[in-house]
């Protein structure tokens, strides 16, 4: 089995207007590339090359001319488009075809991942997803956890408890937007209603896994960074700390050309290529550095 991905990159996008009236938030950049490179390359971190963009009518051909159909990259990326934004849970209906018979990890489009535990625990949790069924979430600490799906452990460290945006939160671990599943979610979203804000819960979805006790958490430690970029603050401050963290190394985050390259999808020849294409551009000028620096630039 493979695991299909889903990056889910339509949505209302309202809080970021009027800059999205005219495009989606996720082909905006994050500092120096479009915001759906973050979740893209989490999940290229991951492991998966099988990948579903979902997003809106006007936006999916959009999508397709900036990510094509993945192969530059390993990957082989296919699209579909949400007429209207029903909720996150909405994926498994929309995806159902595609995902077929696989296990599948969805990510949301507005989310940024970064830091040294997110390829390690995200392969681990497809090969747990993928081995032993079930479902995974991965929590990480806020200090606002009203603003967000909240997930209480019991004494052992298992999942006990969740609730979507709780006035009352039982812990201050947030539920990310990253989460994988085993083939049942399809069954389990079908059969979903939609909540009173008329959308097709992911908390739903887990709070079934949860009750079957077929729900495993991962916890994102404090040497993580998971920002979310769905409000202009947000969106800043995510660019500010790409910008920061890139111009300290002098390695990229979410760079998909050389993720490819470090997971051994492409060869140097193909990120030649790559780089030719942006020749010129400091980008392009990045690219061809790591051929020539390669490990010595940062490792794997
Ligand atoms: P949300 O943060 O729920 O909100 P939003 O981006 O749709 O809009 P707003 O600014 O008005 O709050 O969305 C999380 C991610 O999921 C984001 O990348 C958009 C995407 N999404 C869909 O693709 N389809 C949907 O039906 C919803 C609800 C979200």
């Amino acid at each position: 089995m493979a695991t299909k991905g889903i990056v889910l990159a339509g949505g209302h996008n309202t809080r970021l207007h009027p800059a999205t009236i005219g495009v989606c938030k996720q082909l905006l950049p994050v500092y120096d590339k479009p915001m759906v490179y973050y979740p893209l390359t989490t999940l290229m971190l991951g492991g998966v090359r099988d990948v579903l963009v979902i997003s809106t009518p006007r936006d999916v051909p959009r999508l397709q001319e900036l990510l094509g159909d993945g192969s530059q990259w390993g990957l082989a990326i296919a699209y579909a488009a949400q007429d209207a934004p029903r909720g996150l849970a909405d994926a498994f209906i929309l995806g159902r075809r595609y995902v077929g018979a696989d296990p599948v990890a969805l990510i949301l489009g507005d989310n940024v991942f970064f830091g040294s535990e997110l390829s390690r625990k995200a392969q681990q949790a497809v090969a747990d997803v993928d081995e032993q069924g079930g479902a995974t979430v991965f929590t990480y600490p806020v200090k606002d956890p009203q603003q967000f799906g909240v997930l209480a452990l019991d004494a052992a460290g298992r999942p006990a408890h969740i609730a979507e945006k709780p006035t009352k939160p039982r812990s201050n671990l947030a539920v990310t937007g990253l989460y994988l599943y085993d083939n049942d979610v399809l069954e389990i979203a079908a059969t979903l209603r939609p909540s009173p804000r008329g959308e097709l819960e992911i908390t739903d979805v887990n709070r079934t896994y949860l009750r079957e006790g077929r729900l495993r958490a991962v916890q994102f430690g404090r040497g993580m960074a998971w920002l979310d970029t769905g409000t202009a603050e947000a969106l800043l401050e995510a660019s500010l700390f790409v910008q920061t963290i890139e111009r300290r190394q002098g390695l990229k985050i979410a760079c998909p050309e050389e993720v490819a390259w470090r997971m051994g999808w492409i060869n140097d020849e193909a990120l030649a290529r790559l780089a030719a294409g942006l020749a010129g551009r400091p980008y392009g000028d990045y690219l061809n550095a790591l051929l020539t620096t390669g490990e010595a630039a940062g490792g794997g």
